[in-house]
């Protein structure tokens, strides 16, 4: 759940960084594997020294990452913001299981790759009425750094969120061999470069090397070749 005391916000600049005001900390985290290299949990948690108010490479140029040093400037980072001001509700596409639904945005996708392990997270919310399914269907969509799943106990009707403070992580695919997005925890607030807020969510991920065709959204552009994002798409249609 967010903090509702934590005061963290994200200012967005145009064709510039992102600014971090309200002592959010600030961690790396590196993706963890099973023994087939599917993404299976979160590890490696390290600080990284920031203050009150930081700036963070929004254009995955700067050679102080993750923090800003300028350089977009210099290489002329086109930094529009592309991504759908509708709400997660109004975008998602809904699958019914047996004990728990799925809500899906695949424009929000980071391709961490959470959703691939037995079977895949559709598959196990099918079978949903199968304690193991059950509890790796919940597993997988709370690892979802982006929150583009999000797994929903059907009979309460209450989605099934991963509790955080309020907080960014830098991800490192250990797998892929590449730096991942900024995961922005514990709902804080986004403001556009045109002073708009974007839907406050539990957990996000912004694209920190700017080539996402979703910004500020990370689409998984950090590692895929438009042809691989394409066959990805084509896997869950
Ligand atoms: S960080 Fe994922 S597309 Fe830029």
């Amino acid at each position: 759940m967010a903090d509702e005391k934590a005061k963290g916000r994200i200012k967005i600049v145009k064709n510039g960084p992102y600014i971090v005001s309200g002592a959010v900390p600030l961690m790396k985290m590196v993706i963890g594997t099973d023994e087939e290299g599917n993404s299976y949990n979160w590890h490696s948690e390290e600080i990284v020294p920031c203050g009150e108010t930081y700036t963070l490479c929004r254009c995955g140029q700067s050679k102080n990452k993750p923090f800003c040093d300028g350089t977009h400037g210099e290489v002329g980072f086109d930094g529009t913001e592309i991504a759908s001001r509708k709400s997660y509700l109004e975008e998602a596409v809904e699958t019914e299981g047996f004990d728990l639904n799925l809500t899906d945005v695949w424009s929000l996708c980071d391709h961490s790759r959470f959703c691939m392990r037995a079977g895949g997270i559709r598959k196990l919310i099918a079978e949903s009425e199968n304690p193991e399914a059950r509890e790796l269907a919940i597993q997988q969509g709370k690892n979802c750094p982006s929150g583009r799943l999000v797994v929903w106990d059907k009979k309460t009707g209450k989605p099934l969120e991963p509790e955080f403070e309020q907080s960014i992580a830098m991800v490192h695919d250990p797998v892929k061999d590449c730096e991942g997005p900024m995961w922005v925890r514990g709902g804080i607030p986004i403001e556009s470069a045109d002073g708009t807020l974007y839907e406050i969510r539990n957990r996000v991920t912004l694209c920190q090397c700017g080539k996402s065709e979703n910004k500020p959204f990370c689409d998984g552009r950090h590692w895929m070749t438009p042809e691989e994002k394409r066959d990805w798409k084509a896997k869950w249609e």
